[in-house]
């Protein structure tokens, strides 16, 4: 491609394509190619691409001021944390900023061990937290851990979606179970009805910090504003990040006032932290996503988006499932998916991978429903083809 492999740590899996330019749910390369974005980045173009919103916000605040540090008081970052009490879940009062996932991760990691004044973690088989040393430690893939032990102790997995072998796995070290209430690296689990309210009996009834990762699943992706409202369960600590900035860099951890309350000055921060800019793309993500109503839009067109994968599902025998809620979405297919990612992209489809035989939907939630019947014909095309590379008929 454009040669950054040169200087680059080969640490990604990379794809033939040079984004050059995006708007809404679309992107264009440097020969005015053009492609559905399905890919999302990753779930960060949460918003669209360039939002009218975030652009103007962020041109407005780098004429003012960019950097402040936490430890300045600015009108920029008040407008973010009240926009965000207004729609954070009720009890999360308190917010530590930061700058990606991984970050609002180890945030509440060590949030929850001081207030519980236990080391213990349970997380669940599948998880994904992302990859600095704490977060790799509740994170499940071995691929992903096995060159960096020793990491955190006293971290144990339990099955995701079973309560019971969850209550089994406490003993008096454990003072935190953190977990996705969809897991998305993973393949797009859903966790069966009454799991979240079972954990939060469990926890309330065993005195444990309950930390929902909404980083891939929240602000609206699923069709609710947090993925937990789907079965009613509010956390003790939630962490947000990748798209509540417009796609500028900001991780979040939100929390009860008692837990909040135990960390002592000092004892945690980021020299990024609550910046003006990001807090100003933050608050026109906040504004796109309540007065542009995108939560209704993710859940609308989510559903006419699975509707149309199951009827895939029923044309292609490649398919083994699909799943998901709104605008976050997987199709299990009965072979590797890497050929039907590259003629997506040669038919104009970006399309993300879960693991190697799972497609990962992660659209910008202003996608409209005629954007979504043509991500689906490229689907079918590209399946019809590898069925037929496959001899599957
Ligand atoms: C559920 C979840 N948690 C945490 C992370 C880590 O976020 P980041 O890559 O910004 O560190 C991700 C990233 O994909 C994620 O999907």
């Amino acid at each position: 491609m454009n040669g950054e492999d040169q200087y680059l740590a080969n640490l990604y899996q990379r794809f033939p394509v040079e984004a050059e330019k995006g708007k809404g749910a679309r992107l264009w390369d440097a020969s005015g190619r053009e492609f559905i974005d399905c890919m999302g980045g990753y779930g960060v173009a949460l918003v669209g691409h360039c939002n009218d919103r975030v652009v103007q916000a962020v041109r407005a605040q780098a004429e003012k001021l960019i950097t402040c540090h936490m430890s300045l008081y600015n009108r920029s970052r008040l407008e973010f944390l009240q926009k965000m009490a207004s729609i954070s879940p009720k009890g999360l009062t308190k917010l530590f900023f930061s700058n990606s996932g991984a970050e609002a991760i180890e945030a509440a990691l060590k949030f929850a061990r001081k207030y519980s004044g236990k080391p213990g973690v349970i997380a669940m088989n599948g998880a994904y937290h992302g990859k600095t040393f704490g977060a790799l430690s509740v994170t499940y893939n071995e691929k992903y851990r096995k060159s960096f032990m020793p990491l955190l102790e006293g971290v144990k997995f339990v099955p995701y979606g079973d309560s019971s072998k969850l209550e089994g796995a406490i003993d008096d070290t454990i003072g935190t179970v953190i977990l996705e209430p969809i897991q998305g690296e993973t393949g797009i689990i859903v966790p069966p009805d009454g799991f979240l309210q079972q954990v939060r009996e469990v926890c309330d009834r065993r005195n444990i910090v309950l930390v929902f990762d909404e980083i891939q699943a929240g602000l609206g992706r699923t069709g609710r504003m947090w993925a937990g409202q789907n079965w009613n369960t509010t956390p003790d600590i939630m962490c947000l990040a990748k798209g509540i900035a417009g796609g500028v860099p900001m991780g979040l951890t939100l929390a009860k006032p008692e837990i909040m309350d135990a960390m002592k000055l000092g004892e945690h921060s980021s020299t990024f932290a609550g910046n003006p800019l990001a807090c100003a793309a933050g608050s026109a993500t906040i504004d796109a996503l309540t007065k542009d109503k995108l939560v209704e839009n993710a859940a609308s067109t989510g559903r006419a988006f699975k509707e149309g994968l199951l009827r895939l599902k029923d044309k292609h025998k490649i398919i083994r499932d699909v799943r998901g809620l709104g605008m976050m979405l997987g199709v299990e297919l009965r072979f590797e998916v890497k050929d039907v990612l590259l003629d997506g992209i040669n038919n104009g489809l970006l399309m993300l991978y879960s693991g190697r035989n799972i497609i990962r939907l992660l659209p910008p939630l202003v996608m409209d429903e005629a954007t979504v019947a043509r991500a689906l014909e490229i689907m079918d095309t590209v399946l019809t083809g590898e069925e037929r590379r496959r001899n599957v008929s």
